[in-house]
């Protein structure tokens, strides 16, 4: 068997496109939807992260301002820079790139973000309604691949859910939008004792370990859809997954590419979380 391509990129398009639309909308009532993107240090991934944000959102037209800070700033020096942007309001969404220099509390520097604005979806209180069913922000890359798994038809009602990796920004929003939907979840994390026993039960595998190729073919149910979020650089320079693509690709029934699955759909998604935030406060 040969594994279904799922093309994020593809429909991040259409979602972007979509976003375009409301944007436009928008703007005909005079308000410019904006994004300002938070980024300390000189993290190279994260710097490339941000690029890639800010350039969807001038690419749908929304306002982005990157805010970047010197990695020594003080935890006070951060929470008034969060705080001149809670207050203004031609900034509709706030975003903190994860990870802080080592010295920062991030648990502090989200909590201080006004809930409203929190387009990650990462505050407890948007944690919190998200958990109870009632989401106001859904975190960017879960909330893309339940777009996925929609756009591909998946019925999770009843379904073996498996998710890899317990983290708040992934893992675990992750296991409650499925769970929601009415799969039987499993979240494994690193101490999980025979991985494969686990992951081999999944009509649905989501993996989001930072760890290369972990996740082989012989560790997939055949027919199952697999959903790649790592993004991970070989010493040879080129990204992979946290999915063994070539031996997982032969057993999958559906499978996302890396990149061109997840990466795009957690751009679009953000942008979507923005837009509804802009488009609240212009109610
Ligand atoms: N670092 C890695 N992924 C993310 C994300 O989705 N949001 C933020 N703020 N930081 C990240």
């Amino acid at each position: 068997m040969t594994a279904r391509i799922i093309d994020g990129k593809a429909l991040s398009d259409s979602i972007k496109a979509d976003v375009a639309q409301r944007v436009e909308a928008l703007r005909g009532r005079g308000i410019v939807p904006g994004l300002a993107v938070v980024l300390v240090g000189g993290d190279p991934a994260s710097q490339v992260y941000v690029r890639n944000k800010a350039a969807a959102c001038e690419k749908a037209g929304l306002h982005s301002q990157v805010i970047r800070l010197d990695a020594d700033i003080t935890q006070q020096q951060l929470l008034d820079v969060v705080q001149q942007l809670n207050q203004d309001p031609a900034v509709h969404g706030i975003l903190v790139q994860l990870p802080l220099p080592k010295h920062l509390d991030s648990a502090q520097v989200i909590e201080a973000i006004a809930a409203d604005k929190d387009v990650d979806g990462f505050h407890v209180s948007n944690a919190g309604l998200l958990m109870t069913g009632r989401p106001l922000f859904q975190p960017c890359t879960p909330y893309g691949i339940m777009k996925m798994l929609e756009s591909e038809g998946v019925d999770l009602w009843g379904a073996e859910a498996v998710v890899v990796g317990a983290s708040n920004i992934v893992g675990k929003p992750m296991a409650m939008l499925m769970l929601a939907k009415g799969a039987t979840v499993t979240l494994c994390n690193s101490k999980t004792r025979d991985l494969g026993a686990q992951t081999r039960r999944a009509d649905v595998l989501v993996v989001a370990t930072g760890k290369p190729d972990m996740i082989t073919g012989d560790m997939i149910k055949p027919g199952a859809v697999v959903i790649d979020v790592g993004i991970n650089r070989k010493a040879d320079g080129k990204l992979t997954g946290d999915v063994e693509f070539a031996s997982a690709s032969k057993v999958a029934g559906a499978i996302t590419p890396v990149p061109g699955g997840v990466g795009p759909m957690t751009i679009a998604m953000l942008l979507v979380n923005t837009i509804e935030a802009a488009e609240r406060a212009a109610q």
